[in-house]
């Protein structure tokens, strides 16, 4: 049976600042999404934030860029805000940056990731949703999941996986994309995903066509689809584990690092992306550190069995605690590079006014001091 899962997520509002999606919210989504699959719209559902972040998961038998599904998405996402600006929540509407559907969610503020495959006899999937960081995060770590054998022995002694995966990678600037083969082309994969911001993988799929895709993450840049900033394009992703594809642990592993991600406070600071439970999915040191929460699902028919939460283990208390350590280094540099972002890519700046206001005191350089 081939299925669709969809993931799709709005920031339309949030309590107490850019901190965390507000429960009634949460409720509105459920009951958009209860009403579609009492109308067989989609088969289930699974409503969860990820700090300010609403997020929609869907399964259904329509396959990727549906209309239905995405006007469903939409309309769940008004619905949210109404809530939002009824309960004078921060920044309701965020995400929502046109008046009118048109038949896609695409460039419309939403981020989505969506996969269509023939559903195994066990399916096991992990949906992840970070908050304050954008889509180039994943590519450390799906880079390590999908082509590091230092991450995913299964890469090296499962059958399967030995013989690699295909990556399609966007570029986000031009709107064009490649595809790269591992491990044959690892190099020149390795020499575009290094720069996050603009080279992003969107898709990865198993050489066996019995298996198919194996990943998908959201590339959707607010800033670029709206041409000044509007909010943080907070990424999603969906992976398929087992039987083939990465073990959930060869998945997990890639989270332990605590890598450091763009889009910390303000959109404009580096910071390590620290793995927690739904519980802790809210965004409060220095409006972060920027999160992720993974949550582990079996498919059945499409059903969604579960959700496992997968950050809610001592397992990754290591992490969280080296999180914190290394966050205390990099606030350290305060106002510096690296931890703030260079000029180009911050999403907050007053350096062309200021620039402006001393634009007549510069005198030219002389190497002699006092001449
Ligand atoms: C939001 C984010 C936050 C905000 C910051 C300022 O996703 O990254 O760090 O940029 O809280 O928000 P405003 O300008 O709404 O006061
Ligand atoms: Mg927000
Ligand atoms: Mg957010």
């Amino acid at each position: 049976m081939k299925i669709t899962v969809s993931l799709i997520k709005a920031d339309v509002g949030s309590v107490a600042g850019h901190v965390r999606v507000h429960p009634e919210l949460i409720n509105v989504a459920k009951q958009s999404l209860e009403e579609a699959k009492k109308k067989g719209i989609i088969i289930d559902y699974y409503v969860f934030n990820a700090g300010d972040d609403l997020e929609l998961l869907m399964t259904h038998t329509k396959g990727v860029d549906n209309p239905t599904i995405h006007e469903l998405a939409w309309n769940t996402f008004l619905k949210a805000k109404e809530k939002a600006e009824e309960l004078h929540l921060y920044a309701a509407g965020q995400d929502i940056l046109s008046t009118a559907f048109s038949g896609n969610v695409r460039g419309m503020g939403p981020g989505v990731a969506e996969m269509e495959f023939e559903e195994r006899k066990a399916e096991p999937i992990v949906v992840f949703a970070a908050d304050k960081t954008e889509p180039g995060a994943f590519n450390l770590p799906i880079f390590r999941i999908f082509a590091d054998p230092f991450c995913n022995p299964g890469l090296i002694i499962d059958p399967r996986q030995h013989d690699g995966y295909r990556f399609v990678v966007v570029d986000v600037i031009e709107g064009k994309q490649i595809e790269l083969s591992t491990p044959e082309e690892m190099y020149d994969l390795l020499a575009l995903i290094g720069h996050t911001s603009r080279y992003i993988i969107k898709y990865v799929y198993s050489k066996h066509e019995d298996i198919g895709i194996a990943a998908v993450v959201s590339t959707e840049r607010l800033s670029l689809i709206a041409g000044r900033y509007v909010g943080k394009d907070d990424p999603v992703a969906i992976i398929r584990a087992q039987h083939g594809l990465p073990a959930m642990g060869e998945i997990l592993e890639a989270f332990a690092t605590g890598h450091l991600v763009k889009g910390a406070l303000r959109g404009s600071h580096h910071a390590p992306l620290l793995p927690v439970p739904l519980k802790y999915s809210q965004c409060t040191r220095f409006d972060g550190p920027p999160r992720i929460v993974g949550l582990g699902f079996c498919l059945a028919n499409g059903k969604l069995i579960g959700p496992i939460d997968l950050f809610d283990d001592p397992a990754f208390d290591w992490t969280r605690m080296k999180v914190m350590q290394i966050m205390d280094y990099i606030r350290a540099h305060g106002p510096f590079e690296p931890h703030m972002l260079s000029e180009q890519e911050m999403e907050y700046t007053t350096l062309p006014k200021v620039l402006e206001r001393l634009k007549d005191r510069w005198k030219p350089y002389k190497s002699t001091p006092g001449k």
